[in-house]
């Protein structure tokens, strides 16, 4: 059986469980993929950082250019722009795979990294990057990819749905209820990316370009996070009938004059009781979708953690290794053309 070497970059949260199932599964993985998937190292900053799986030391180094070079598959999950863009491009260019969960470099800068992946014919794929395990950007890419999408709505950061959950079920103050998500362990110590809605854009920003073919960056995402959301909001929306929940939503909009185009925006958005988003509690994620075919769709799980965002990685490195043992040339998740986004006063929108 052939070995293919999979450099793994970053050993936090995720990369250990990624790490652990690497070496746990590799008997399961060797059947599916056909390759042996050899873990060839962890490029980290510190050796000796404490971390929650123990992992054969001699797999750690602080040399991630070396082991890059040397890897058939490339795992990043260092998060960050820099030096995660460099690694990922210089893996492409030597014809390695990347499996990738950095939303905020892809929300930055994918257009650079798809281009480089499909000139070096290798597959970059990013699953984890948006709504931690649940199956959401294959299913858009590849599965709808035979019908139109008209409109996405995601509630895509775990903290803050956290956050607005409990200040509907208990009145919490805002304050109250981030300091509950602290203490529970959901909230990052700066939960600013989380409250402001910046984690949010990042994700609003890929599932826009999957969805409508198109390249959004996240100055194209419209955002607002929950910050400025009372407790007297939330008990007036209540009364009405409605829950506020902080929605990534990417739309169709058809202009009178029959100029359509984009909407791609986050913000505080007032639900009706019984929309299906509306009964998604505490940290989870889910992900609605209106196709014209298909008609209306919903996927939900867990939105971050180490093991369920393994699980999305894994997924994805198993799809790029079955690509190289076949030996069919790798196609990124990439998308093409250019619809401008729509400015539009989101305040003001409910579903
Ligand atoms: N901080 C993010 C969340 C983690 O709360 O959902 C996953 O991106």
């Amino acid at each position: 059986v052939r070995t293919l070497k999979v450099a793994l970059l970053g050993c936090g949260n995720v990369g250990a469980q990624v790490a652990r199932i690497l070496l746990d599964d590799a008997d399961a993985l060797a059947a599916r993929t056909g390759a042996r998937l050899q873990l060839s190292g962890i490029a980290v900053r510190n050796i000796d950082s404490e971390r929650d799986v123990e992992l054969p030391r001699e797999l750690f180094t602080t040399d991630a250019d070396t082991l890059v070079k040397d890897a058939d598959l490339v795992i990043e999950l260092m998060g960050g722009i820099e030096p995660a863009r460099s690694l990922i491009l210089t893996a492409m260019q030597n014809g390695a795979c990347v499996v990738t969960g950095n939303k905020a470099l892809l929300a930055q800068d994918g257009p650079t990294l798809y281009e480089e992946a499909d000139k070096a014919g290798v597959q970059l794929s990013y699953e984890a990057a948006v709504a931690g395990a649940i199956p959401i950007l294959r299913p858009i890419r590849d599965s709808l990819s035979g019908d139109r999408i008209t409109r996405v709505l995601g509630i895509v950061n775990g903290t803050t749905n956290f956050i607005l959950d409990q200040m509907d079920s208990t009145g919490a103050q805002f304050a109250d209820a981030l300091a509950e998500a602290q203490r529970l362990g959901y909230a990052e110590a700066d939960p600013t990316a989380d409250v402001e809605g910046h984690d949010a854009a990042a994700k609003a920003a890929i599932l826009a370009s999957l969805s409508f073919h198109t390249r959004f960056a996240l100055e194209d995402v419209y955002c607002e996070g929950i910050t400025k959301v009372s407790a007297a909001d939330i008990a007036a929306a209540k009364e009405a009938g409605f829950v506020i929940k902080l929605l990534a939503i990417a739309e169709k909009i058809d202009n009178p004059n029959g100029e359509g185009g984009i909407s791609v925006r986050v913000h505080p958005t007032l639900l009706p009781r019984e929309h299906p988003l509306a009964a998604v509690r505490g940290a989870f994620n889910a992900v609605f979708i209106e196709a014209e075919n298909a008609g209306q769709l919903m996927f939900y799980g867990q939105g971050a953690g180490g093991t369920p965002t393994a699980s999305a990685v894994l997924g994805d490195l198993v799809s790029a290794a079955r690509r190289v043992v076949l030996g069919g040339p790798g196609r990124t998740e990439t998308t093409t053309g250019y619809v401008p986004a729509l400015s539009i006063d989101a305040s003001t929108t409910s579903y």
